[in-house]
Formats: structure tokens, C-alpha cells, sequence
């Protein structure tokens, strides 16, 4: 039995265990979330939690992000969404993510000529390029190529001091878009395009994507401006299962490249960053008249599918970075005179999903993956690298999480419990006595 102390000053939980009544402290966060602490529950109880999924487990104190999902709230560092995907820049972002404050003009030219410092890839990994099927899906090269850079840069795999913290971030921010954009042209066989240091950091990575050696892409403003915002909006989103798995391999100790690549590597599941892909897919079988808006609803119903790109663990009203993407979308397609039949049909399974208990019930709205897939279809990327897209844009939240893990002074390493269900003890059987 847990009990909550009135006292909202220094609240404490009680648990009474066997006839022995505990005290649990309440930990509050400065936007008054309460969590009751158990760090000491199995050392002075014999007893462990059980919460699969970690729905109603907070793993760390974090003062990266804020998400509450009742109320459709995300803020970076305390500054609201809407706000930076208003006036702010996927750079920007990054910077402030990582180093806590927006830069100042000093702070945000000096991050703009390191990035630009670092955007060249050492002309050994091109090597690792060559060692993939050129069917290999980038999610793989990305993570691998981000992995190996670690060999490249062996100063930075014990990380000690701020300014190799900052090197080691700058590398990554910067070279995440060369490789990405790397792994795309090795599956279509075209020649790596190298960065342009006069290039701003999205436009730069549309050229090394999509230019050819006598050809020059030149993407609008409008485009550039649409994938700003795409990865400011995918820059964090506090403890989802990516960046858990950052701060969890962290807490090992493991160097910041090998915790990033394992971090592309937890978002390439459907269920997380390949979400976008999956949403796009039935987007086009609706338009191609292979299924309809209905036989979805109805699949989903009867429990055969999700429908991708609906819900979320945290948001159970509205996804505030969805209904920012659906209006840069619009705003986008209508600037660039484009028309794409598969928003018009995303529109209308969204309002027929608002209209259906099945979803109201459940709170199950439009996440980020619903419209994402849909703007960077309008920036030519192909579906493959719709997580890759996700992956640059989360890199600093990742890096921010590694480094709050690396400098707290009190993570452990992480090591959760289980409860065991097998078989209970029993005698080895010799192999000519085995049935
Ligand atoms: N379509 C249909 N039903 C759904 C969906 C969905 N997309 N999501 C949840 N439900 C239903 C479940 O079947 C369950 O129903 P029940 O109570 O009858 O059993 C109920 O809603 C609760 O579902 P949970 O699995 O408990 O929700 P959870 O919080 O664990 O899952 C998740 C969150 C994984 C995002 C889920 O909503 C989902 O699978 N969505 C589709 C995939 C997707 O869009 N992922 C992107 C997430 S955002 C991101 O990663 C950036």
C-alpha cells in the first residue's frame, strides 16, 4: 500500500510492506513533477519495482527538456517549441541543447566556423563506404561510419574537459550530415559531393544529396527553411528509447561515439524514428487504391495494425511538433507551387480518426511521424533515409543527454532488475540421459 503525505512542503510516500511501514522521499522538479524515490526500496525492503516499458519510471534528473504530454507542452531548455520553430534555427537549437543557453552572435559564429571546420570526413572512411552492399540501408552506414569515427579521433574517446567535449560535439553535428548524405549516394552509385563551407548547415547537406558533379542543386529558401525545421523539431524529446540508450550506454563509461551510434541504432525500430517511413507507406497503397481510409480504421480496430503515426507514450492530447510540421508543410507546398495528393489523404485520416471513438478513447492523435514523412518527401529525400533525417536532427539532444550523464557526478551504471520466471533450480542432465 503507498501512501501520499499531505505535507506539500517535504513530501514523503509511505509503503507498507509485511506489517513494516517506509518512507520513500518525493523528489519534485521545478515544474513540480513528483516522483517517489525508491533508489533505496530493494536495500531496505528486499523488494524491486516492476514496470515494464518504464511508463511510471523516471531513470534520471534532467534539466534538457520538458514534455508534458497532457497538455501538449514541449520546451528545450525551457524555451516553448512554438517559439523556437517560429524564430529559431536547427543550429541554433543544437547549440543551446548542447550548451544550455541560445548563443549569443559571438557564441553562434564561432559554433557556425567550427562546424564548418569539421564538415570533411578523414579520406580513409570513404573506405568504410566501399564495404557496403550498395543496397545497404544508410540507418546501418550511418550508425557504423558514426561509430568508427571514434577511431579517427582517439583523443576524443575519454572526454575530460569542455573543450574536448565541444570538439568532439562539433565533429559530430557536422559530420552526421556528410556521412548521411554519403550513404544516400552510395546507394544510388552517384559520386560523393564534398560540403561547402559557404553553405548555411541544411543547405550544405541538400547539395552534398542532391548536386551532381556538373549540376548545382539548388534547393528554395522555403525548402531549406522546411528542414531547419524538421530537425529543430526532432532535436529532443527527453527519456524515449533512443535517448535512453544513449545515457544507458554512457553510464558504462563508453565513449560519446559509440553511445550516439547506439542511439541511431534504438531509432531505427518502426515503432520510433522508422515510424515516418511505415506512415508514408499507407499514405501511397490509400492513393494507389489498394486500401482505403476506412479499411484502415477498421484493421486497426480489429487489432491487425497500428495505425502508424498515431500515439504516443507521453502526448494524450495533441503532439505540439505535429501541428507545427503539418503548417510548415502547408506553407511549404503552397510557397513552392507543389501539390502532393498524399496530404490531402493524411488530412482526411486524421479527421476521420478524430471522429472515432476507437482513437478518441485511447487519446491516440498525430504524432511528429504523421506529416514528417510528407516534407521530406517535398525535399526529394528518399524513404529510406527518413530516419537518417531523424537521426541528424536528434544528434544534439543525444549529445546533450551523454554529456549530462558524463558530468553529474552520480550516474551509475544503468543495470535494471528483473523478475525471474524460468525454471527454478535443477540437476545438469548428462547428454545419453537427456529426453
Ligand atoms: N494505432 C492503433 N492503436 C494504437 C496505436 C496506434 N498507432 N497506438 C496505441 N494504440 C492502442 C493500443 O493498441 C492500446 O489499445 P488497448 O488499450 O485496446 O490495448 C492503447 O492504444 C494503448 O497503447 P500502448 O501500446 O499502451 O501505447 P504505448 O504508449 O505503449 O505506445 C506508441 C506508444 C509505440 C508510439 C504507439 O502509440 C504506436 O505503436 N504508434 C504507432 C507507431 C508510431 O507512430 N511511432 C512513432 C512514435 S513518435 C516517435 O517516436 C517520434
Amino acid at each position: 500500500m503507498l501512501n501520499k503525505s499531505k505535507n506539500t512542503k517535504n513530501k514523503t510516500a509511505y509503503l507498507i510492506l509485511d506489517g513494516t511501514t517506509y518512507e520513500l522521499p518525493v523528489i519534485i522538479g521545478s515544474e513540480n513533477e513528483h516522483a517517489i524515490d525508491i533508489s533505496k526500496l530493494r536495500r531496505e525492503t528486499g523488494y524491486i519495482t516492476f514496470d515494464p516499458g518504464y511508463g511510471n519510471t523516471g531513470s534520471c534528473t534532467s534539466a534538457i527538456t520538458f514534455v508534458d504530454g497532457e497538455n501538449g507542452i514541449l520546451r528545450y531548455r525551457g524555451y516553448p517549441i512554438e517559439e523556437l520553430a517560429a524564430h529559431g534555427t536547427f543550429i541554433e537549437t543544437a547549440y543551446m541543447l548542447i550548451f544550455g543557453n541560445l548563443p549569443t552572435n559571438d557564441q553562434r559564429r564561432e559554433f557556425h566556423y567550427l562546424l564548418c571546420d569539421q564538415e570533411l570526413l578523414h579520406e580513409d572512411l570513404r573506405n568504410h563506404f566501399e564495404g557496403v552492399p550498395s543496397n545497404g540501408h544508410p540507418m546501418a552506414i550511418l550508425s557504423a561510419v558514426i561509430n568508427s569515427l571514434g577511431c579517427y579521433h582517439p583523443d576524443l574517446l575519454q572526454i575530460e574537459t569542455e573543450d574536448e567535449f565541444l570538439r568532439a560535439a562539433a565533429k559530430i553535428i557536422s559530420k552526421v550530415r556528410t556521412i548521411a548524405a554519403w550513404s544516400y549516394r552510395k546507394s544510388k552509385g552517384l559520386p560523393f559531393m564534398y560540403p561547402d563551407p559557404k553553405l548555411s548547415y541544411c543547405r550544405n547537406f541538400l547539395h552534398m544529396m542532391h548536386s551532381i558533379p556538373n549540376r548545382r542543386y539548388e534547393p528554395t529558401d522555403a525548402q531549406v527553411k522546411a528542414l531547419s525545421l524538421f530537425f529543430l523539431l526532432h532535436a529532443d524529446h527527453e527519456q524515449n528509447c533512443s535517448c535512453s540508450t544513449v545515457r544507458m550506454v554512457q553510464s558504462t563509461d563508453a565513449n560519446l561515439f559509440a553511445s550516439v551510434s547506439a542511439g541511431i541504432c534504438a531509432l531505427w525500430g518502426r515503432l520510433h524514428g522508422g515510424a515516418n517511413a511505415a506512415v508514408i507507406k499507407m499514405l501511397e497503397e490509400i492513393r494507389d487504391g489498394e486500401a482505403t481510409i476506412n479499411d484502415y480504421l477498421e484493421r486497426v480496430k480489429r487489432k491487425e495494425i497500428r495505425l502508424m503515426g498515431f500515439g504516443h507514450r507521453i502526448y494524450k492530447n495533441f503532439d505540439p511538433r505535429a501541428e507545427a510540421l503539418c503548417k510548415a508543410t502547408h506553407d511549404m507546398l503552397e510557397s513552392t507551387g507543389h501539390d502532393d495528393p498524399l496530404l490531402d489523404i493524411a488530412m482526411e485520416l486524421a479527421e476521420a480518426a478524430r471522429d472515432d471513438d476507437y482513437f478518441t478513447k485511447r487519446k491516440l492523435y498525430p504524432n511528429v511521424d504523421f506529416y514528417s514523412g510528407i516534407i521530406l518527401r517535398a525535399l526529394n529525400i528518399p524513404v529510406d533515409m527518413f530516419p537518417v533525417m531523424f537521426a541528424i536532427g536528434r544528434m544534439p539532444g543525444w549529445i546533450a543527454h551523454w554529456n549530462e550523464t558524463n558530468t553529474d557526478g552520480i550516474t551509475r551504471i544503468h543495470r535494471p532488475r528483473q523478475v525471474y520466471t524460468g525454471e527454478t533450480s535443477r540437476p545438469y542432465v548428462p547428454l545419453d540421459l537427456r529426453k
